[in-house]
This record gives C-alpha cells, structure tokens and sequence, in this order.
C-alpha cells in the first residue's frame, strides 16, 4: 500500500515537474525572449608608435555590457582576445558582473597588450605602418546566466565580436561589435 502510494506519489511529481519545466521554456521564448546583448570593448586614444612604449604594456580600456532584456544577465569570468591579422596581441580580462533589465554597464579593465608582437609583424611594417591605420579583433566568449524574474536561470554563452581600427594619425580608436546569445535549456 505504502509503496504504491509512494510510486503514485512519484508519478504525479515527475508530470508536475514535467508540466513546469514545458511552462518555463514556453515563457523563456514567447514573453521574455532574450535578445543579444549589446557589448562593445572602448580603447581610448593611445599612441602605438610612441618611441618609448615597451613591448608589453597595460592597455586601459572599457567594455560596455548593455542588455536590452527583461531579464538580468549574469556574466561569469571571461576574457577576451585580442588578435592582430590572426595572431593574439592583448589579452582582457573581464570579470563577473551583473547586468540589470534594460540597462548598461561600463566595466573598467584593462588588456595586456603586446605591441611588439603588433609592431614586429610584418604586415604592420609593409601594409599598415605608411597608411596609419591598423584593425584588431577581439573575440570573447562569456559563459554565463540569464536569470528571469530572479527565479528562473537559464545557462547561456554569449559571443563578441569586435572590429577595432585605430587611426595612427590622430590615435582615435573606433569599435564595431556584434555579439550573440546561445542559451542552453
Ligand atoms: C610579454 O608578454 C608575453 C606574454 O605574456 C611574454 O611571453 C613575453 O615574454 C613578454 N615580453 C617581455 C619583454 O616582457
Ligand atoms: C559607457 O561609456 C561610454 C563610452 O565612454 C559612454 O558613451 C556611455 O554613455 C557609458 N554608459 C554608461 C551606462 O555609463
Ligand atoms: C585619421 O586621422 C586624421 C587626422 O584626424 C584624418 O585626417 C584621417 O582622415 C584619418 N584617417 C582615416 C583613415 O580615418
């Protein structure tokens, strides 16, 4: 008697759970649909060819974490990559934030950024160097959670992608960035 009880007992919490988890996933995609954050990495004016600049420096830079959504984001430690022509000059840590419903975030880090490995590379000397203009990448992956009226958390990976060129004439930097969300239910 008590086991059936129980086996009855188990059989409706599993329907329960079942029913809940359809409910949850069904709200995750039709009323809050998460969106792609909107993420852009902000180096401010710096001058590369500066006769004393060492081969290793620390780049002061900004990464601006904006979330469209009706959902906090929740960013765990990343770091993102910066590459010159496939090679990685910089490297940014980003640490663990917390990105409020439809707001932003400025995020102060810095890069540890190679400027030999920028300057020594032979397409910088031939190709970049006499129009005084060079593009850098960044690429990062921040794995993470979007959490829905503080209840319901979802994994997710989010990609950022940037196109960083730096005019060498006026030192002024521009960044063009995409970024996409993947959630795992
Ligand atoms: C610059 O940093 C890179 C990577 O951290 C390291 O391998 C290299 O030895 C450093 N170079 C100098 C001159 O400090
Ligand atoms: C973040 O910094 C950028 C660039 O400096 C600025 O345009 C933007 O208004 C700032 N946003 C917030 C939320 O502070
Ligand atoms: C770089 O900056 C200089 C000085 O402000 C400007 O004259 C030039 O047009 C810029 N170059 C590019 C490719 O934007």
């Amino acid at each position: 008697m008590a086991k059936k009880n129980l086996k009855v007992c188990l059989g409706v919490s599993a329907i329960f759970f079942i029913i809940v988890s359809i409910i949850t996933i069904a709200l995750i995609f039709t009323v809050f649909k998460p969106t792609d954050p909107n993420i852009v990495v902000h180096i401010a004016p710096y001058n590369f060819l500066s006769p004393d600049i060492a081969p290793n420096i620390t780049l002061p830079l900004v990464v601006t974490m904006g979330n469209p959504n009706f959902g906090s984001f929740k960013f765990n430690n990343g770091f993102s990559y910066i590459l010159y022509r496939e090679t990685i000059v910089g490297i940014v840590p980003i640490g663990s934030h917390l990105v409020p419903p439809r707001s932003a975030l400025n995020v102060s880090t810095h890069a540890n950024f190679m400027v030999g490995k920028l300057i020594e590379n032979p397409n910088f000397l031939i190709q970049d160097l006499p129009g005084m203009k060079f593009t850098l990448v960044s690429k990062a992956e921040l794995p993470g959670k979007v959490i829905i009226l503080k209840l319901i958390k979802v994994k997710s990976m989010v990609t950022n992608l940037c196109e960083i060129s730096v005019n060498m004439t006026s030192n002024h930097v521009e960044s063009n960035c995409q970024s996409k969300l993947k959630m795992f239910t």
